[in-house]
């Protein structure tokens, strides 16, 4: 890895965010093909305003005027409808834009990830069908389906797996020849300054080196760390965070239609997924969470049905086969969070996933629909609680707590909290992103100038639309520039 003495701009983070900021800052730079035209006749008459001047010269706040779209970010909105025209109503409309490479627009800078490029997409487990539509996960420049045509010869739909996309990221870095400014393998260490100009210093490879940069850009992931229930038990080995301890138990050969249930916490997609790996091998399911079926901030309650048939079944199968309560072992199972008690199973027959199997069309499987975890026991007995209060406890064989991830920020004091909307939280794409000003992705708490975030920490989780953030990043960077050219000249 060559290192510039001038780096200007410090990424941390080589995935899809990290990588779209570096095409940008390596000076691919988008205009108005002379005989484009955009669907939105609006935004098409401001872009024949100034065809000659490129994107990040415009006045971006006023070209995002009036768009409206699936992001609550004005510029993500604005490149996506630039990008990919129209692609919420299933229309191709092709790109307005042109890229042209322009190395001497080009901001020195340097893209940090612990992995190679891609990030994230790389420690996905395969099978997963990834959430969205393949072309709203490509970066400018490159097709993903292109791409994916010339590698499997059948294009089943437009869905991408987590394996093929992380190759094409990794293509694309290559592509592009973006690689001199990636440092891969690279893990950022101590004191990311919010201070100006912020400092950072990071080992690469055992070997230490420090930076000096005039902005930081945060675009890290946030899955580093899985949520964790915080209750009683949650350390015993039976209890487990990712998806892949049930993949490895699944290659293992633990799990059969024999074993005994396997519990999933949460209502996410990876939860779905495992109740769908479990449920593949007929091993049974209880599956706890604590939104009811029909909360319109289930995910299931957001995706469209026919995109997505698999996540629709399962939302079936929480909706159809929920345990349905008997009042009698209740008190008894209330009885069993005394120490002196010993545990022991007292699930009414409605709670055993077995029995109702034969009236069912999903055998098996049972939901806990508003019911939260109260403790895990030696003996792999759960104790869950409803809403209403009433506890039943339930054999397992292994317990998967999905229930979300935080971002790994232990270079910046106190892991980032202060950056957060909520700062006595910690930082997490959906609860709790870092507050950032809309047009320029400057992180709003942040003690001075020159640090800035963007993708899942700020909330932005689908590739699609961090793209923005990565163009108002630029956008910035390029004035930035431009204006220390205009103190030089006139020197
Ligand atoms: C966060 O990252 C640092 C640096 O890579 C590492 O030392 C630490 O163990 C990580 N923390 C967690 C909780 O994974």
């Amino acid at each position: 890895m060559k290192l510039h003495n001038e780096i200007v701009v410090f990424i941390i983070g080589n995935g899809p965010s990290g990588i779209c900021l570096s095409y940008l800052l390596s000076g691919y730079t988008p205009y108005l093909s002379p005989d484009a035209s955009h669907p939105n006749p609006l935004l098409h008459s401001k872009l024949r305003e100034q065809p000659h001047l490129s994107l990040l010269e415009q006045d971006l706040e006023y070209l995002c005027e009036g768009l409206e779209g699936r992001s609550s970010n004005p510029v993500a909105v604005l490149f996506d409808s630039l990008l990919l025209p129209d692609s919420d109503f299933g229309l191709e409309h092709a790109s307005p834009l042109a890229w042209r490479y322009e190395p001497e627009r080009a901001t020195p800078h340097l893209v940090l990830g612990k992995g190679p490029p891609g990030g994230a997409w790389h420690a996905m487990e395969g099978s997963m069908l990834t959430l969205s539509l393949a072309n709203w996960m490509e970066l400018p420049g490159l097709k993903l389906k292109d791409w994916m045509r010339e590698k499997r010869r059948n294009v089943r739909n437009d869905r991408a797996t987590p394996a093929e996309i992380a190759s094409y990221y990794q293509h694309y870095v290559s592509q592009m020849s973006l690689g001199q400014s990636f440092a891969s393998r690279t893990t950022v260490t101590s004191h990311v300054l919010p201070s100006s100009p912020p400092d950072g210093s990071s080992v690469s490879e055992e070997v230490p080196f420090s930076l000096l940069a005039h902005s930081v850009v945060l675009a890290t992931g946030t899955h580093d760390i899985p949520a964790r229930l915080g209750v009683e038990g949650e350390s015993l080995p039976f209890v487990c965070h990712s998806f892949w301890e049930l993949e490895n138990a699944i290659s293992r050969g633990e799990l059969d239609q024999s074993s005994d249930p396997v519990l999933v916490v949460g209502a996410g997609l990876t939860a779905a997924d495992a109740v769908l790996a479990a449920h593949h091998l007929n091993t049974p399911v209880y599956h706890a969470f604590r939104r009811s079926v029909t909360d319109p901030g289930l995910i299931f309650n957001q995706l469209p049905k026919l995109l997505y048939p698999e996540y629709h079944k399962v939302h079936q199968m929480m909706t159809q086969q929920q345990h349905r309560p008997s009042p009698a072992p209740q008190d008894q199972a209330g009885d069993l969070l005394h120490p002196s008690t010993p545990p022991s199973p007292t699930s009414s027959p409605s709670s055993s996933p077995t029995s109702s199997s034969s009236s069912s069309s999903y055998p098996g499987y049972l939901s806990f629909p508003r019911h939260r975890v109260v403790a895990f026991r030696p003996d792999r007995k759960c104790v869950l609680e409803s809403d209403s209060g009433q506890r039943t406890v339930v054999q397992v064989s292994m317990a998967l707590v999905l229930i979300g991830a935080h971002p790994n920020l232990s270079f910046l004091p106190e892991n980032g909290r202060p950056l957060g909307v909520n700062p006595d939280e910690p930082i997490s794409c959906r609860r709790n992103p870092i507050e950032v000003d809309p047009f320029t992705c400057g992180v709003v708490s942040a003690d001075g100038p020159g640090m800035y975030a963007m993708g899942p920490l700020v909330g932005e989780n689908f590739v699609r639309f961090l793209k923005g953030g990565a163009l108002a990043i630029a956008y910035i960077s390029g004035k930035k520039t431009k204006k220390k050219e205009r103190r030089k000249s006139n020197l």
